[in-house]
């Protein structure tokens, strides 16, 4: 496999295939690198670079030296696949290296383009790139470590550079979860000691150990890689397993009426039945509906009986299944206290919220990792009227931003909100589908 790398500074690829096992592959023919560099291109006493045209500062490399850089080596080695960097290109994650060590398996020539300064001039790239490639959103000085990072990731995929290629296809990102913890021996280092199911011998147990430990980490860690997959109904049940207890409550007291007091609401039966699917979706354990006044409990339970005991729980199971969680309180601090009674603790409380609320710690939708580090039950609090009250607010940890699209419109239902909030913070969102081992 021939691979030019063109570069300003080719003394920087000299160690990297020098060494370890992309050395032993060099040594043995796997593959041949081709390091160009770019200022061979330059006649004597002509610069290599040229300003940014228009207004702002730069320099960029001129786009004659790349052209004649990337045909001259084509015209030796043959044509290339050509991948460019920026940090504006195709994000860098396992799956994008799998597809390009296929590439790379599919082309004898594969070239990448490194550029400084201000990057390469956009006419280049569309004239010659086949793929443009970030290694993160960041800015580095230069191509050459993506380049790098790029040659490492993708070829110890390729079979024959690796030694094993199991170990390969087992490591973290190549599925749902993560690795799992690993230890070498001795058996106790520093007072700690290496989990005993490992010494066991057990091929089962370690194997279910290690299962839960993965997915322990893929939530505690990278919930929004784990969410990026479509799960099997044994992933899910295993992740689950390390999410922590959520709970909602709607408030049909304490919120803010028109005239800005404090008062209460109105049930709606369309809310507690949609909000209740929906928490019943993403395993909201109990979907609480607050109201202290007796006509509107009474509406309430004339509803939930219908659909848990009466007729409605023959007519449809579905609906029984999501309805049966829902739980009427007479005030906010008896859920509270309900939680802490089924859970053991207090809920850690959210508030949601139409409007910016400047008094709470704010949490965005991807602070899963903060909100759970806690170990408490979830609690996210719903307001009707015009928002919760300032004596609800008082009680909540923190706050989410408000739910918004590219309008100035901000008056969604309650229950599309409550929908909305659900997925954000615990819906799955596949982008990868699971390999079969995985089922
Ligand atoms: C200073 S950067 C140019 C940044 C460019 N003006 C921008 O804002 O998108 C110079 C070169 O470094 C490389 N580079 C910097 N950061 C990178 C990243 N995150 N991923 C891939 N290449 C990067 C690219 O080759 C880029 O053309």
């Amino acid at each position: 496999m021939n691979i030019s790398i063109l570069s300003l500074f080719p003394e920087l690829y000299q160690p990297f295939f020098a060494t370890s096992l992309l050395g032993r592959a060099c040594q043995s023919g796997k593959i041949t690198p081709y390091i160009k560099n770019l200022f061979d291109g330059v006649e004597p006493k002509k610069r290599i670079d040229a300003p940014v045209v228009g207004p702002g500062r730069g320099m960029m490399i001129k786009p004659d030296v790349l052209a004649s850089a990337i045909d001259g080596q084509q015209e030796c080695l043959g044509s290339a696949y050509k991948i460019f960097f920026s940090p504006q290109g195709r994000k860098l994650t396992q799956p994008v290296f799998r597809e390009l060590a296929d590439i790379f398996q599919k082309h004898e020539h594969v070239m990448l383009v490194t550029s400084r300064y201000e990057g390469i001039d956009a006419r280049v790239e569309q004239a010659y790139a086949d793929d443009t490639i970030s290694l993160g959103d960041f800015v580095l000085l230069g191509g050459d470590i993506p380049a790098m990072a790029l040659l490492e990731g993708v070829l110890r995929l390729i079979p024959g550079i690796v030694g094993s290629q199991e170990s390969v296809d087992r490591e973290s990102f190549e599925g749902s979860f993560v690795d799992y913890p690993q230890y070498t021996l001795p058996t106790e280092w520093r007072g700690m000691k290496i989990p005993e199911v490992l010494l066991s011998g057990n091929h089962g147990a370690i194997d279910s150990w290690r299962t839960d430990q993965a997915a322990r980490k893929t939530v505690e860690g990278h919930f929004e890689w784990l969410r990026s997959w479509a799960l099997s109904k044994n992933q899910k049940e295993i992740a689950k397993k390390h999410i922590p207890s959520h709970y909602a409550v709607l408030m049909h007291d304490q919120v803010l009426l028109k005239d800005g007091s404090s008062g209460t609401t109105s049930v709606t039966t369309m809310d507690i039945h949609d909000i209740s699917r929906s928490g019943r979706t993403y395993d909201i354990k109990n979907y609480f509906l607050v109201t202290p006044l007796v006509d509107q409990q009474n509406i309430v339970k004339t509803l939930l009986d219908f659909w848990v005991k009466g007729e409605g729980f023959e007519y449809n199971r579905h609906r029984y299944d999501a309805v049966s969680r829902v739980r009427l309180m007479g005030a906010f601090d008896d859920v509270c206290r309900e939680i802490a009674r089924q859970e053991g603790s207090e809920p850690y409380v959210i508030a949601t919220s139409a409007k910016e609320q400047g008094e709470l710690e704010k949490i965005t939708f991807f602070d899963q990792k903060k909100v759970w580090a806690h170990k408490r039950p979830v609690l996210f609090v719903f307001g009707t009227g015009h928002g919760l009250a300032p004596e609800v607010l008082a009680k909540c940890h923190a706050v989410l931003p408000p739910v918004e699209g590219f309008t100035d419109f901000n008056h969604l239902s309650v229950r599309t909100a409550a929908g909305i909030i659900f997925d954000r913070w615990l819906g799955i969102n596949p982008r990868y589908a699971f390999r079969q081992d995985e089922k």
